[in-house]
């Protein structure tokens, strides 16, 4: 298959016939295939959006009709594991970007960009790590600055995004996974240097590179329910405080990891963008999918119509309250971590539905609600 993306006027072409044909509920002509019709990055292109999926290395390299969705679909890249911690320093002072590479190499050669996720995270991140870091204060800043420095000093001349910090605002009570006090998030970084660590991570990361973009990466943010309301509260105070310290942060990723079995309002997750906005900052949806509810409903018809439908209104808050990039945390069920990580898998056995692309890699009706969402907007 060519790498290279179609030509200009035959884009466009392709484009309309496929906005015409394909976007209504029953569109055959969208539902079938990575390939037919535009994909979501050149409808989203369009109207000046960005879309973008997180991305497996491995299967990139190893399994062409994988590699081919992202072709089709994604403008932007993410490394689902690559990035991190553990894969980037699985020893200290041992390096290895191999498998980021992977991803990066993989995007330039086709001119989709990737960015980075994430710098510093409670997750991924090696036991010697948490060892050193536990050390006290000069060795965790001198274990952090390290790593950023390295990771930053490499990669700078083809990341020019990155997570800095990953999920630092803690579990309000009443959450899936509350933590038992604090704003922050208790973390082996913050026991040995306290809140400022995150401070410290982005004046390390805006030491390394003047024009990188530095953001803020968050969940459990996007709905309608109290504790969300409660963790707006907290990150929206984390992102003041950084603000008046002057801490340089140009962005705060909202992961958006939705869930059917909560409520969701657009008028209050639009404020709560507009509040972030108002801030002077940029707001990116990161790692979008959809955890489906309890009950099924028997044909999967049904269901990802559910699905699409929270999607459909996920969007059209967040771009109403203007933003502009959107990335899906994966691209197809068959390798969503909804169905492959434990703590995100249904209990009763079936398979989430929570991606744009099915098992067999045919868009969906959430591909074709985001498909609505860009085009319309
Ligand atoms: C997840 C990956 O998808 C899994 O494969 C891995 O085992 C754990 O991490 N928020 C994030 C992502 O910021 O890095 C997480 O990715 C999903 C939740």
């Amino acid at each position: 298959m060519s790498s290279r993306p179609a030509g200009r006027a035959s884009r466009r072409l392709v484009l309309g016939a496929g906005l015409a044909a394909g976007l209504g509920r029953g569109g055959a002509a969208w539902a079938q295939g990575g390939g037919q019709g535009p994909g979501l990055y050149q409808i989203a292109r369009a109207k000046g959006f960005t879309f973008g999926a997180a991305v497996q290395s491995g299967l990139l390299a190893g399994d062409p009709s994988y590699a081919a969705i992202y072709e089709n679909e994604a403008g932007l890249l993410v490394p689902e594991y690559e990035g991190k911690w553990a894969t980037l320093q699985p020893k200290e002072g041992e390096f290895d970007f191999a498998a980021l590479d992977g991803v990066v190499g993989w995007g330039l050669a086709r001119g989709r960009p990737t960015r980075g996720h994430a710098l510093v995270w409670h997750e991924s991140f090696p036991d010697w790590a948490v060892s050193a870091v536990a050390e006290g204060a000069p060795r965790a800043r001198s274990v952090m600055a390290a790593h950023i420095a390295r990771v930053l000093s490499t990669t700078r001349l083809r990341i020019r995004d990155w997570d800095v910090v990953n999920e630092a605002v803690a579990d309000p009570p009443g959450s899936d996974t509350p933590q038992a006090q604090g704003e922050l998030r208790d973390t082996p970084l913050l026991r040995a240097l306290g809140p400022s660590y995150i401070d410290t991570a982005f004046r390390l990361a805006r030491e390394q590179d003047a024009t990188l973009r530095l953001v803020l990466n968050d969940y459990g943010v996007e709905e309608d329910t109290p504790w969300a309301e409660e963790k707006r509260r907290r990150l929206l105070a984390l992102v003041r405080g950084m603000l008046q310290r002057r801490v340089p942060i140009d962005a705060v990723g909202i992961q958006a990891h939705l869930q059917l079995v909560r409520p969701f309002s657009g008028a209050v997750f639009a404020s709560f963008v507009n509040a972030l906005r108002a801030e002077g900052l940029s707001v990116l949806v990161t790692e979008l999918d959809v955890r489906e509810g309890n009950a099924l409903p028997e044909d999967y018809v049904a269901r990802d119509r559910l699905v699409g439908d929270r999607v459909t209104a996920f969007m059209e808050s967040a771009i109403g309250a203007g933003v502009k990039t959107f990335l899906t945390w994966g691209l197809a069920d068959r390798h969503s971590w909804l169905v492959t990580f434990a703590g995100v898998a249904r209990p009763d056995g079936k398979l989430h539905r929570g991606l744009p692309l099915d098992w067999e890699y045919n868009r969906k009706e959430m591909w074709r609600a985001m498909a609505r969402a860009f085009s319309g907007a």
